[in-house]
Order: structure tokens, then sequence, then C-alpha cells
């Protein structure tokens, strides 16, 4: 592959650690004696570690960097970004390619992180899975859910694995919350609250305020998470009725979402994307006995500081479906159905 190496191989400025020699994707001469196989019979063979490459060097990219590093099971083989000037926050010895292109035609690259604005999703999550990669996608896996849909297809269809990173799922306050919801019937409500000032969570490219670019607003963004959070603490769900708040430019601002549980329950998600602070929250309550809270980001005082460990969980789970046929449903797909259905029942109050 033709690509810049990251030229620091001092340390690195991600887990201050100096590798004992630098990784490069033409290492594989040297990995594999017999020259580079073709990487689904490595996978057939037992690979123990997956090379990944991760499309997108953004805010979100930089919890993925280390988590991908520190894995055991990975190896970091390629960064991409359009901007060249991301090359300085790839980690040493890494290669760093401006065109994704490369990384999809690289038969060495067994799987792929993409973490790239919203409206990009679909189209390099199908191209990779068409090159034979297993792929792991931020949310939402896609605007449009007949995209969603033509992407679960696509890897049934290659035997990949297609997997939505809802990092949530995996902070230690929802984690505990999970495990003592198993011991009880199921909650009458629950109530997941979403709040947060939307630009501090912008990097330089403000795409995120682009209705167009993020597929709308402060439902498809924050949205996402919560219904994910809510499927997978309360199984499927119905939406009942969305009020949307708009701001001037059309993007959802703010957003009260009333759902109903499979097992009688309601759900209500309240979404805020202009809230001065940050509140990540889910409350339950129960007709006997006591309720259940937990503020998401208790403990975590620095801004974002809870993305280091739940990016870990996402990349163990990820490596633990893709590697090992592990892991969970990907729930990639519902969360764009209910994100579209809310946009359709959304009455507009401003
Ligand atoms: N920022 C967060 O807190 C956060 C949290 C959870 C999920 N996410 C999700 O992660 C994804 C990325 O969000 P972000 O905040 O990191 O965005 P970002 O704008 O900070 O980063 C996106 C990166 O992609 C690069 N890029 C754009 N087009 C490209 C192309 N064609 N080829 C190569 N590189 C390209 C940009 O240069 C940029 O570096 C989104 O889907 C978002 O919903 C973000």
């Amino acid at each position: 592959m033709a690509g810049k190496r990251n030229p620091s191989l001092d340390r690195c400025v991600l887990c201050a650690s100096r590798p004992s020699r630098p990784r490069h994707l033409t290492d594989a001469a040297v990995i594999d004696p017999e020259g580079r196989s073709d990487q689904r019979d490595r996978l057939r063979e037992g690979l123990s570690r997956m090379r990944v490459g991760i499309v997108g060097v953004g805010a979100i990219a930089r919890y993925y960097l280390p988590a991908l590093v520190w894995h055991p099971e990975v190896e970091l083989a390629v960064v991409c970004d359009r901007d060249p000037a991301k090359a300085r926050q790839v980690p040493p010895g890494v290669v760093f390619v401006e065109d994704l292109r490369l990384v999809l035609a690289d038969r060495d690259v067994d799987a792929i992180v993409v973490t790239l604005p919203n409206d990009l999703h679909h189209a390099v999550c199908r191209d990779a899975l068409l090159a034979g990669k297993h792929v792991c996608c931020e949310k939402p896996l896609t605007v449009d859910p007949e995209d969603a849909a033509e992407l679960d297809e696509l890897a049934a269809a290659t035997g990949r694995t297609l997997f939505t990173a809802f990092h949530r799922r995996y902070n230690h306050h929802a984690l505990a919350l999970a495990d003592r919801l198993r011991h009880r019937v199921p909650p009458r409500r629950a109530e997941l609250t979403y709040r947060e000032l939307i630009q501090e969570h912008c990097d330089s490219d403000a795409w995120y305020l682009d209705p167009a670019r993020c597929g709308g607003g402060c439902v498809i963004d924050n949205g996402s998470n919560a219904f994910d959070l809510a499927l997978w603490l309360l199984g499927p769900l119905r939406l009942q009725a969305a009020l949307l708040e708009y701001s001037a430019t059309g993007a959802d601002q703010q957003a009260i979402i009333e759902l109903d549980t499979e097992a009688h329950g309601t759900a209500a998600i309240t979404l805020d994307w202009a809230f001065h602070g940050e509140d990540k929250a889910i409350r339950l309550e129960w007709d006997d006995g006591p309720g259940d809270c937990v503020d998401l980001l208790a403990g975590f005082a620095q801004f974002k500081s809870s993305l280091w460990h739940e990016y870990r969980g996402v990349v163990d789970d990820f490596v633990a479906t893709a590697l090992h046929g592990r892991g969970r449903q990907d729930t990639g797909r519902m969360v764009t159905e209910l994100v579209a259905a809310t946009y359709r029942a959304g009455r507009k109050t401003a």
C-alpha cells in the first residue's frame, strides 16, 4: 500500500509507550514467511490478531486509537483521513493514508472502523463489506433505514460482521444497571435523558450542525445512543409519539419521545442539544419496590472522560464478534428505524 509512515517514532502521544518495532503494512512479509496470505485464509486458520484500519480521525477516533493499540488481538494497520494534518495523531509505525479506497483495497486489512460523518457511513460500510472486511461503524449506522437494511443483508451474504458502535452500552453504570435488571421484572416506566451543548462536541468541521450531513439533529445524534440503550435494557420498542423543536437551521434541537415496551411498560427519551453542560441518565420505575436511577457520567468529572472505558468496551465487543463469533446482535438497523419513525411522527413546535 502506498502511504505515509508516521514520521514520529518517539513516544506515542496516545498510549505513552514506545513500540518494540515500528509496525507497517509491509511487515506482513516478516510476520508471514510465506508472504501475504489472503485475509480469509488467515481468518480460517485462526488468526490471532485482526488487522484493523480506521477511517476518519476526528473527535471520536481519539478514543478508538488507544483502544485499538492496546487490544491484544488487534494490529492497528492503517489510519485514514482526507486531511493530511491528521497524520500527526497516528500512533508510531502505523501507516497513514488520505484516500480511503487504499484501505478498502488492501487485502491485508481484515476490518475497518468507520468514524466518518454520518452521511458517509452507508457507502463506506457497503464498499468495505463488499471488499470482505468486517465493519465497526459509528452510530448512526446510516441515515436512511433502507440503507441499513441493505448493509444487514450484505453482511449476511458476505459472512462479515457488521457492528454498530453504541458506546453507552459499555458504560460501567449502564452495565451495572443491566445486571440489576436481570434479577427484576421489567420496569413499568423508563426515562432516558440525553442533554448536552452540541457545539462542544463538534470538531473543526461542524457537519453535525448541517442536517443534510448529519441526517437531522439531536434525534439522529444522541437519540441513536438513547434508542440503543432502551432496546438493550427493555427489549423491542414501539414509537407512540414524538415532540420535536427545531432551530433556525432546520436541525431538531430538543425532543420528547414516548415509546411502548413489549412488556407493557412505557419509556420516554428526552433529548436536548442546547443544554449548557452534560446530563446522561436513566431512571427506571416499578409498581412495587424502589426505582433505580443511574447517572452515566457519575465519577467522570472531566469532559468526555467516560469515553475512554466505553470505547475499550466497543473494541473488545467488536473483536469478540468478528474474530470469535461472540457478542451481540447488531441493533444498528433497528435504531435507524426508530429514528426515522420519530422524524415522521415528530410534531414541529418551532
Ligand atoms: N464526537 C463524539 O462525541 C461522538 C460520539 C459518539 C459517536 N460519534 C460518531 O462518530 C462519527 C464521527 O464523528 P466525529 O465527531 O469524530 O466527527 P469529526 O468531524 O470530528 O471527524 C470526522 C473525520 O472524518 C474525516 N473525513 C471526512 N470525510 C472523509 C473522507 N471522505 N475520507 C477520509 N476522511 C474523511 C474528517 O477529516 C474528520 O477528521 C459520527 O458518525 C458521529 O455520530 C461521535
